[in-house]
């Protein structure tokens, strides 16, 4: 499963794609604004294409076709691994299949059921994604989606990478590579949470502990 970091903070992607981390960035407005601070985001975006050789999602803000068609247009122009995301709305769809058409790749966004992943294919998106961590904030197994997208992508042999968003923590990492998930873009956070277990911290204090005693005993006997 390749896994991308949902962030506009560019020491976050230098820290992901140092450690050989990172095939792929998703941003959306929130994460940008949050970021970009006086910097115009397409400068911030140009800067995080650069630092990553794989695909950087990048969101339109208009909601009519025409608007979300001319931004995607612009959006694309900052670089060849740019991916625009369109929400999943009915506007957007012949919006998608336009952009697919002109051999710009899309991620539908915004997406909370298997149908919404399967319509989002049929309109020609690259990528479709399901909000998982929003799903379950409201009371529903997001999780579900993911199971049932994949079972009809594999039905129909439909390409469309199926890309797990909205990721709290490890665990919704773990589900969405068993459920077979394309992609997980989780934040810089929950990346981080996946080197970590516990008792790899007890293990290397323990380890290192019974080394200093041998070497005091050394000591000693010298
Ligand atoms: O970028 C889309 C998605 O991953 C947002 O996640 O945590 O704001 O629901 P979240």
């Amino acid at each position: 499963m390749k896994l991308f970091l949902d962030t506009a903070s560019l020491a976050d992607i230098r820290w992901a794609s140092q450690a050989g981390l990172v095939d792929g960035i998703t941003t959306n407005p929130t994460l940008l604004a949050k970021s970009a601070g006086d910097v115009d985001p397409n400068d911030v975006l140009k800067e995080i294409c650069s630092l990553v050789d794989g695909p950087v999602s990048a969101e339109v803000v208009a909601v009519d076709a025409d608007g979300m068609y001319r931004e995607a247009k612009e959006l694309a122009k900052i670089a060849d691994n740019i991916v625009v995301k369109i929400p999943m709305i009915e506007e957007g769809l012949p919006v998608v299949r336009r952009l697919t058409t002109d051999g710009i790749k899309v991620n539908v966004t915004l997406a909370f059921s298997s149908v919404q992943c399967l319509i989002a294919a049929k309109a020609g998106a690259t990528y479709v994604s399901p909000f998982l961590g929003r799903l379950d904030d409201v009371g529903q197994e997001g999780m579900e989606v993911i199971r049932e997208t994949r079972l009809i992508f594999d039905n129909y042999d439909i390409e469309t990478e199926i890309l797990a968003a909205s990721i709290r923590h490890p665990r919704h990492v773990a589900e969405a590579a068993m459920l077979g998930a394309d992609v997980a873009t989780m934040p810089t956070e929950v990346m981080k949470k996946l080197l970590l277990h516990p008792l790899t911290d007890r293990g290397l204090d323990q380890f290192l502990n019974d080394w200093s005693k041998l070497a005091a005993r050394s000591k000693v006997n010298v």
